[in-house]
């Protein structure tokens, strides 16, 4: 139910999701800068419109991305060698389709914070590549949104992402705050409903009515975790 509500929400979106995708740009491009080695042979998740390859300054080989909508996949820069598919990362699909596959790095901007099993998708992503870069929002983001509305946040948790991610990979870790700030309300929810961070969290008119009357800052917070990871898995030993 959640899942459908996330596709569904970067499907609506799609169109504008690179007018209001201003954080998500600007950690798109920090992530690339942890990456080493230029790899040349990467599988993305959550690929989206193309933030992270659209940054790549290296020479490829072949790219890999993968997205849950359909509508999202299409805004992806389509090259020779690049293939962009269409899956959800939590299914059995996904861990079908790619399980005799190897890359020099994995990597996912924004996007895994949606994971339902993130254990068993780290699990599996442990084994097709040593290197895996990383950044995803955590629940701090929209703190005051949560605190008015009394929500929680339908996105994981910093300890969470941790957790899961010290099993199957050798972490480092980076924690960053944001402030995007607005000129005014109506700026800013408009922004949150497209932006597609807050997909799942629908409220009703009355809860809508008090966030807004309530909403005193001029600025939302996020906060985004960045990963990097060597593979804990035999394979790579
Ligand atoms: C905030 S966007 C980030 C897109 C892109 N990586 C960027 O940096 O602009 C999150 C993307 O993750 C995708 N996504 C969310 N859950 C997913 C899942 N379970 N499997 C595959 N893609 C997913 C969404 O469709 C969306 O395109």
């Amino acid at each position: 139910m959640i899942l459908m509500s996330i596709k569904n929400q970067f499907n609506t979106y799609a169109k504008d999701y690179d007018k209001h995708n201003i954080i998500q740009k600007i950690i798109a491009k920090s992530l690339l800068k942890d990456v080493i080695n230029e790899p040349k042979n990467i599988l993305e998740l959550g690929c989206g419109s193309g933030q992270i390859f659209k940054n790549i300054s290296w020479n490829l080989s072949s790219y890999e991305g993968v997205d849950l909508a359909p509508n999202m996949c299409e805004l992806h820069p389509r090259e020779k060698n690049i293939n962009i598919s269409c899956f959800d990362f939590d299914s059995k699909k996904f861990k079908e389709h790619f399980k005799n596959s190897h890359y020099d790095a994995i990597i996912s901007s924004s996007a895994l914070q949606w994971s339902k099993d993130l254990d068993s998708l780290l699990a599996f992503l442990a084994t097709l590549s040593r290197y895996f870069y990383a950044c995803a929002f955590t629940s701090n983001t929209f703190k005051k949104i949560q605190d008015i509305t009394m929500q929680k946040s339908p996105i994981l948790s910093k300890d969470e992402l941790k957790k899961s991610f010290s099993k199957y990979f050798k972490v480092s870790f980076e924690e960053h705050s944001y402030n995007l700030h607005f000129e005014n309300k109506k700026e800013m929810f408009r922004y949150i409903k497209k932006s597609g961070v807050n997909a799942k969290s629908k409220l009703d008119f009355t809860s809508a009515k008090h966030l807004y009357e309530n909403y005193k800052q001029d600025f939302l917070e996020f906060e985004v975790l960045f990963i990097k990871g060597k593979s804990k898995s035999k394979i790579f030993i």
